[in-house]
């Protein structure tokens, strides 16, 4: 028997076409993709026994094989009435691998929306503890990860000025959704970028560079001369922190990695030391190197030991800021240290500026780019990886392999 002459196909293609209307008809309505999204696996959920729906994994296969079917139907890319089909990275269940599925694409934008033909994707940290679902921000599932991107306009909804169709971007997404070919976001988190400028470049910069921008500037207010103490030095935030503090606030950095060959890369961006935390004590080799003053500012993306190592590298009126737990040990802070050497200690959540302060948000990642044109820095992209690896790339930086940046080429 033909697939076509097959009931139980037939029966099969009539329910995934009803999901693809269902998807197709809310995101019509503008209804946010992921929303849509879910109401379609909820419809699709409809059509197969309750008990081996409700568990994630049978989550997890159904979702992805319904979506299969859709491209299926249409092999040319486009659906009988002329719908276009993206590729994403989705995140079905926290936890699991991803899966690479094909969506169908948001015909019409919003007022005040940018649609983005994405090219590369920075990963971050962030990223991979939204995973597993222990990120600040919990999007609902199934959402496609990723928060930066850098790619070329397709679409501007109403009322958007600063960037038109065809312009070269990089562009952020505060609830995810970067991870894929097409990405809309608001016209306040695109930047425009020369096209000289390669779309890897421009995806490493906006939250690595942004984030250690604002702490330094804003949060510790780092001085020219200053001695700055780094740790996961060899990390996106860590090699962006050594580069700013060095190349354009002209502070002395001492950084602090593991391993011997990220601390030589660490050294190679600016840094007149670097720690190898591994088989040097942080507190103990900071003092050496600075003649048993300790440092003025600490800026840590680790926690645990390593941020009270910091408090106790600190000089008189030293300064620190803390912007993450990477070891995923949350210190305390022993209060009595801040009160014997006047010390002041502070945090910074910098995508929540893009809500709280966003003129101060925007201007985090103009700078950096000002900075990138300038030749004041550069970003250290380690390893490249296709959309289909995306498992790997994830992996890669769950075990503390990469440097700087990793890039996820989605087109
Ligand atoms: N507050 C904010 O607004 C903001 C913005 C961006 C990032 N962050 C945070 O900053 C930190 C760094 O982010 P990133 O994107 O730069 O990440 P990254 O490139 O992966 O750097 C993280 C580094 O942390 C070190 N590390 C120490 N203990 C670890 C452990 N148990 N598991 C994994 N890594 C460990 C590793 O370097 P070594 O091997 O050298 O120790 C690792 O390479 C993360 O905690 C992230 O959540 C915060």
């Amino acid at each position: 028997m033909s697939r076509d002459t097959d009931p139980t196909v037939a029966l099969h293609s009539h329910r995934v076409s009803l999901l693809a209307q269902r998807f197709l008809k809310m995101s019509a309505f503008r209804c946010p993709p992921e929303v849509a999204l879910r109401s379609a696996i909820r419809l699709a959920s409809s059509f197969h026994p309750r008990p081996a729906f409700n568990r994630g994994q049978a989550l997890l296969s159904r979702q992805t094989s319904a979506v299969g079917q859709l491209q299926m139907k249409d092999a040319s890319g486009a659906s009988s009435q002329g719908r276009r089909w993206y590729r994403a990275a989705l995140c079905t269940e926290l936890g699991k691998p991803l899966t690479v599925g094909t969506l169908p694409s948001v015909e019409k934008v919003g007022p005040g929306k940018v649609k983005i033909a994405v090219h590369s994707v920075g990963i971050n940290f962030g990223d991979l503890l939204m995973l597993v679902g222990q990120y600040q921000e919990k999007p609902p599932l199934p959402f496609s990860p990723g928060s930066e991107g850098a790619g070329v306009v397709m679409e501007v909804g109403e009322g958007v000025k600063s960037v038109k169709k065809g312009d070269h971007v990089v562009a952020l997404s505060s609830r995810a959704g970067a991870m894929a070919e097409e990405l809309i976001t608001n016209e306040g988190e695109v930047w425009p970028i020369p096209n000289s400028l390669s779309f890897n470049d421009a995806a490493a910069i906006p939250c690595s560079f942004g984030t250690a921008w604002l702490a330094l500037t804003r949060k510790v207010n780092l001085q020219p001369g200053e001695t700055l103490l780094v740790t996961a030095a060899a990390g996106g935030v860590g090699l962006a922190a050594v580069e700013l503090a060095t190349n354009a606030l002209d502070a002395k950095v001492i950084g602090a990695a593991g391993g011997p060959e990220k601390c030589d890369l660490v050294r190679s961006k600016g840094a007149v030391e670097c720690i190898d935390y591994t088989t040097e004590n942080i507190r103990d080799r900071t003092k050496e190197l600075t003649d048993g003053n300790g440092v003025n500012v600490a800026l840590d993306a680790v926690g645990g030991d390593v941020w009270k190592q910091c408090l106790k590298s600190l000089a008189w009126e030293g300064r620190a800021v803390v912007i993450g737990f990477a070891s995923g040990e949350i210190p305390k802070i022993p209060a009595n240290h801040l009160l014997l050497k006047s010390l002041t200690t502070t945090g910074l959540y910098w995508g929540r500026y893009g809500l709280m302060d966003h003129p101060v948000f925007k201007k985090s990642v103009t700078d950096c780019f000002d900075l990138y044109t300038q030749g004041k820095i550069k970003p250290h992209v380690c390893q490249t990886f296709s959309l289909e690896k995306i498992n790997e790339a994830f992996m890669y930086m769950k075990n503390r392999k990469s440097t700087g940046k990793i890039i996820v080429n989605v087109r």
